[in-house]
């Protein structure tokens, strides 16, 4: 590496060149100048990494700079910022831990990597004097990270809520356009570069998991393990749920709440399927776009809505974080990073997990049963014991013989008395499949 004041250049390693890779590669090329004019000093790609050399790309790997090993990148002394856009936990994880070690600076679009092992990737920055930018880890092109870290750092975050993955609400949209089914949305998904490598990470919610535990860091200084969070995907949900929604004047969104309680204390970090009031700007955010509320005590309501997944506004968050780091290789220091300071960002050491107990909501439950006499008096006699108050209930025929489809919602009650509930509606013998609960969002923007 050189000196700051005879850098004429600066050399990023790409480790990976995949959807986002090759997106990044193709911007900082076309935006060469204007990003050289801007910074005083031009940034070059001079080596990247993949797995397979001989894989055709829309975007071809020059073969003067190409490599089929990420860690050999990431230690090479001529490398000044090292971007890890492979994904997973494994081998990311050595590539961003070696670069770190050596002091260099990395810039990740790794939501994984950073909610996994986010402690140790800063630890292992603040230990080597590098540092991590992660602002394409959530929301794609949206600047969320900057906007909390930064823009807002006036605030302490009551609620942040909103729709944290694009492949979900690509699909969810395209259900409620189209009337099918979503497999076939799936593979378009894919085919569009939205969805992670293992689409389950979209569908099962964990991809949006992993945003709200970065969000939740940064906003409350806690790492919250997604097996600490409710978490559900948009997998079970079927034109049943989408008419419902239609009829009652609600779309459905799977959204990410992040809700801290300041007089006791508390943080709640859930993802689910919401019905979300029509009128409301987060049920009208469709497609590919995420949307996301974040509630201010200073500045009060703002909204951030973008392109949540896809080439080039994964492309423009991750150049950003390449211009940023750039600033920093020359001295130029305005950022906030998290990685230096993790102390500043507890801003209460002893915030603690809401327990189920204290977390409440309304709730839609659909269940498939057989359709015979009792039935419906057994349901509303579980959720009297487990003293949940049914706001509706509606009963359609099912597609399956003798079989009814019923569909409750609930006043507001908390989660620990849903799962009571639930656990007992799974016990009836007369219960066909599992139930599927939607969050009831009462939000008002
Ligand atoms: P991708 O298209 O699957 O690309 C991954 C790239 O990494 C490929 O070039 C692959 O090489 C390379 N790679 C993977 N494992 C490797 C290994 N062990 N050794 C060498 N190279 C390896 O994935 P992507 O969509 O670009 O996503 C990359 C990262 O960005 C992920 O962390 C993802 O979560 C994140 N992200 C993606 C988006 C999006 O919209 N796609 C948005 C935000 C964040 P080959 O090409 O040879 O297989
Ligand atoms: N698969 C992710 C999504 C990519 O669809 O939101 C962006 O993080």
């Amino acid at each position: 590496m050189s000196s700051d004041s005879q850098r004429k250049k600066i050399s990023i390693g790409l480790c990976g060149f995949g959807v986002v890779g090759q997106g990044v590669y193709r911007h900082l090329i076309e935006r060469a100048d204007e990003l050289a004019a801007r910074l005083g000093v031009s940034i070059e790609v001079s080596r990247v990494a993949v797995r397979d050399l001989n894989k055709p790309r829309e975007v071809p790997v020059p073969a003067a700079i190409a490599s089929d090993d990420p860690l050999a990148v990431a230690a090479d002394p001529q490398i000044d910022i090292v971007c890890e856009l492979m994904g997973g936990t494994g081998r990311a994880r050595e590539v961003v831990l070696t670069a770190l070690r050596q002091g260099k600076i990395v810039v990740t679009a790794n939501k994984a990597l950073i909610c996994d092992h986010g402690d140790e990737v800063f630890a292992a920055a603040r230990e080597g004097g590098g540092h991590v930018f992660f602002e394409a880890s959530v929301a794609g092109g949206i600047p969320i990270i900057k906007a909390i870290r930064e823009g807002l750092v006036a605030n302490r975050f009551r609620r942040i809520y909103g729709i944290l993955n694009g492949t979900c609400n690509y699909i969810l949209t395209r259900m409620e356009r189209e009337g099918g089914s979503d497999e076939a949305i799936v593979a378009d998904a894919k085919r569009l570069g939205y969805a992670e490598a293992d689409e389950s990470l979209d569908v099962d919610g964990w991809d949006t998991a992993h945003k709200a535990a970065i969000l939740s860091f940064l906003a409350h200084g806690l790492w919250v393990g997604t097996d600490e969070m409710r978490v559900a995907g948009i997998r079970r949900i079927t034109q049943a749920d989408i008419a419902f929604a239609r009829s009652f004047g609600y779309r459905i969104k799977l959204l990410a709440i992040i809700e801290r309680c300041f007089e006791c204390n508390e943080l709640a970090v859930s993802v689910q399927p919401t019905l979300v009031p029509d009128g409301l700007v987060l049920a009208n955010v469709n497609d590919v776009f995420n949307g996301v509320c974040v509630e201010g005590d200073v500045v009060g309501t703002t909204f951030y809505i973008g392109r949540g997944a896809g080439q080039d506004a994964t492309a423009s968050a991750v150049i950003s974080d390449i211009v940023d780091a750039s600033s920093v290789l020359q001295g130029v220091r305005g950022q906030f990073i998290p990685d230096e300071a993790p102390e500043l960002l507890a801003r209460d050491a002893r915030v603690k997990l809401a327990s189920a107990e204290r977390i409440r909501s309304r709730h839609y439950i659909r269940l498939t049963v057989r359709d015979e006499p009792g039935v419906l008096a057994r349901v509303a006699s579980i959720m009297a014991e487990n003293a949940v108050s049914i706001a509706t209930v509606l009963q359609r025929e099912n597609s399956i013989e003798n079989a009814a489809t019923l569909i409750l919602t609930t006043h507001e009650t908390s989660f620990a008395r849903l799962d009571g509930t639930l656990a007992q509606l799974e016990e009836m013998p007369t219960l066909l499949e599992k139930p599927v609960t939607l969050r009831i969002a009462e939000f008002s923007d």
